[in-house]
């Protein structure tokens, strides 16, 4: 029986987040994240408020393209409070990535949130490689939005699909 057998079983832990779409940033974490656990749910959040430029199905596909090679991550989606998604995946760890203080706020707000819901539930943060601590999906939509090079800011199945979304229609 492995050390992370022991105790409370498998150790599953989720990866939630827009994903509009994933990033360099985002893959470091999850690369980085899947050596932690047992089993990474990389969870996509379905926000329709959000308005995103890539559908859930959209985001989840091109996830799973670039994490094909990662054999205990998989991708999902939900459309519901994280804490309940956490439940219904009987998962205990939230994976999230730090990439500047300007995140903290933002993050210590939610974290307290899922806490007070949910004090079975343990946040997790790791530093962003500091190769990508500037990087988001909105500066990689940007970016792409007027047509300039985001070779080095996502994988090049994302980096086409941008292409295919800011094509200029004649
Ligand atoms: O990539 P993002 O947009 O920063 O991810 C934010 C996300 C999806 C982790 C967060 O908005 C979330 O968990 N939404 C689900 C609704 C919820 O549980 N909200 C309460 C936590 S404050």
């Amino acid at each position: 029986m492995s050390q992370s057998s022991v105790g409370r079983g498998l150790r599953v832990a989720v990866y939630p987040g827009s994903f509009d779409p994933v990033t360099y940033g985002h893959l470091d974490i999850i690369h980085r994240a899947a050596k932690q656990f047992d089993r990474l749910i990389v969870a996509v959040l379905n926000n329709m408020t959000k308005n995103p430029l890539f559908s859930l199905e959209e985001r989840m596909e091109l996830l799973r393209q670039v994490t094909g090679d990662l054999p205990n991550v998989e991708v999902d989606g939900f459309r519901d409070l994280l804490i309940n998604y956490m439940e219904k995946k009987q998962a205990h760890v939230i994976v999230r990535g730090l990439r500047a203080v300007s995140d903290f706020e933002y993050e210590l707000q939610m974290a307290s949130t899922n806490h007070k819901l949910s004090p079975e539930v343990e946040t997790f943060f790791m530093m962003t490689n500091p190769q990508y601590s500037y990087l988001s999906s909105s500066i990689v939509k940007e970016v792409a939005k007027f047509h300039g090079r985001v070779t080095d800011l996502v994988p090049p199945v994302i980096e086409q699909e941008l292409r295919k979304k800011y094509a200029v229609k004649s």
